[in-house]
């Protein structure tokens, strides 16, 4: 019912990726959201988990695509699933909490219980007050789509969505290859949540956002708390454009300084990063390449997978954007440790990234009311009508690709993702399925951008 209100013309006339104009309206309005849900969140594929947070059968944790909440359980038979949270009889929440171990999970309204793959196995009065007459085998949990990357688990709601591998692609799968690029790793107990009231886009497009470093973290620069001065001087950045919308921007590592990377052993590599403890993340393994690509692996910036999982360009942390309302946006906060590093290590991991995102975060702190304030005049009546501006690098640069197929681009601080982040999200809301989505989508750009 919400299309009716937005045909073709009027969703590609939001943004123009020529000029670089957003219509305000992208960040406030209610029958754009709920197509948002349909056509985004519903259709893409959604991160519910890391394979190490469920680790026995059993566990299971509460995810979601949209606003449908999902229980991710790993099954008798160790298989993950993604089940519904909504009970087949009259809709309530199975699962009220957030994670934990359970035999099956029981309705709390009449007592209906569901096993770990969803079947329907135990209806209280089934033979007296359903006089034997219920199909139970028609009631089980409504069922999602999962499928698995480096251990990273994504769901869908599209029977027709192309597998996880395709859809992640070549930029996508070098974002979570960064993560994966020095080993194995684990999610920390406790993943952070709080809500920040902003359109989700906004926390997502900051990501691509280097312009603000300097301006908004200038108390957590001036304070000491984190040596930001590498990352606002370089003025360079490096954004690899993937297809559906996924990203990566930020600092790159110049290519002379990656080719003497490239002549070192794994050995030497090691060496060199526990010498300069700042530049380690950058002094990748050998392996790194294949992951990420032999240009993607130059890459330093924080990764998004469209629509909304944002990896952080340390890898040791992955933010959830999820979409409350046109106005808000949870904030799922996860801390990735190596497996194989000793507790203390771990801990000291989770410490400082505690420090960076996540609620108590001071970089977080800064960036929450600049994305509340732009929300906020995205929805008055005058100041919904001024656009939000993008125009940065437009014309500027050179996209270009890696020898694993990877695209990028390579100059100033720009605004080319967020240009590719909206453009993406004009494509996948004019697009009625998935095949319409594949046929209109945009491929990332060669030459002149
Ligand atoms: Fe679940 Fe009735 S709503 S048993
Ligand atoms: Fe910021």
């Amino acid at each position: 019912q919400h299309a009716a209100a937005w045909d073709r013309a009027t969703l590609t006339a939001l943004f123009d990726p020529e000029t670089g104009w957003l219509d305000r309206r992208v960040l406030s309005d209610e029958s754009l959201y709920q197509l948002e849900l349909e056509r985004i969140f519903a259709r893409g594929w959604n991160f519910m988990c890391h394979e190490s947070q469920l680790k026995a059968p059993g566990d299971y944790l509460i995810s979601y695509i949209g606003e449908d909440q999902v229980i991710v359980v790993r099954g008798a038979d160790g298989e993950i699933r993604a089940l519904l949270n909504t009970c087949r009889h009259r809709g309530n929440a199975l699962c009220r909490a957030e994670q934990g171990r359970a035999k099956s999970f029981v309705c709390s309204y009449h007592g209906w219980n569901y096993a770990l793959d969803g079947e329907l196995i135990g209806v209280p009065g089934q033979s007296t007050f359903y006089h034997g007459e219920l199909d139970k085998s028609r009631l089980s949990l409504a069922k999602a789509r999962i499928e698995s990357h480096l251990g990273f688990y994504f769901a869908t709601l599209a029977e027709d969505a192309p597998s996880l591998h395709d859809y992640l692609g070549v930029t996508g799968r070098a974002g979570l290859g960064m993560i994966c690029a020095h080993g194995e790793i684990e999610v920390a107990e406790g993943v952070q949540k709080n809500i920040i009231d902003c359109n989700w886009k906004i926390a997502v497009d900051n990501l691509f956002d280097w312009y603000h470093v300097p301006y908004s973290h200038a108390s957590a620069n001036t304070a000491g708390f984190l040596d930001i001065a590498r990352i606002q001087f370089p003025k360079d950045q490096m954004v690899m454009l993937g297809e559906y919308g996924h990203a990566i921007g930020g600092p790159g590592i110049p290519r002379a300084a990656q080719d003497q990377i490239n002549a070192l052993t794994d050995a030497q590599r090691m060496e060199l990063s526990h010498a300069q403890a700042d530049m380690a993340p950058r002094i990748r393994p050998r392996a790194a390449t294949d992951l990420m690509g032999p240009e993607g692996v130059r890459s330093e910036g924080h990764p998004n997978i469209f629509p909304n999982l944002w990896v952080t360009i340390s890898g040791t942390q992955m933010c959830l954007r999820l979409p409350r309302g046109p106005s808000h946006t949870e904030l799922w906060w996860y801390t990735l440790v190596p497996k194989a590093a000793p507790p203390e290590a771990k801990r000291e991991i989770i410490r400082r990234m505690n420090h960076v995102f996540g609620p108590a975060g001071l970089l977080e702190q800064d960036d929450g009311e600049n994305w509340s304030q732009s929300t906020r005049s995205s929805r008055g009546v005058a100041s919904r009508t001024l656009g939000h501006n993008l125009q940065m690098g437009l014309g500027h640069d050179e996209a270009k690709v890696g020898a694993g197929g990877e695209h990028y681009i390579e100059g100033l601080i720009s605004e080319h993702g967020q240009r590719w982040l909206y453009r993406a999200w004009t494509e996948w809301m004019s697009a009625r399925d998935w095949a319409e989505l594949k046929a209109n989508h945009s491929a990332p750009p060669t030459g002149r951008v």
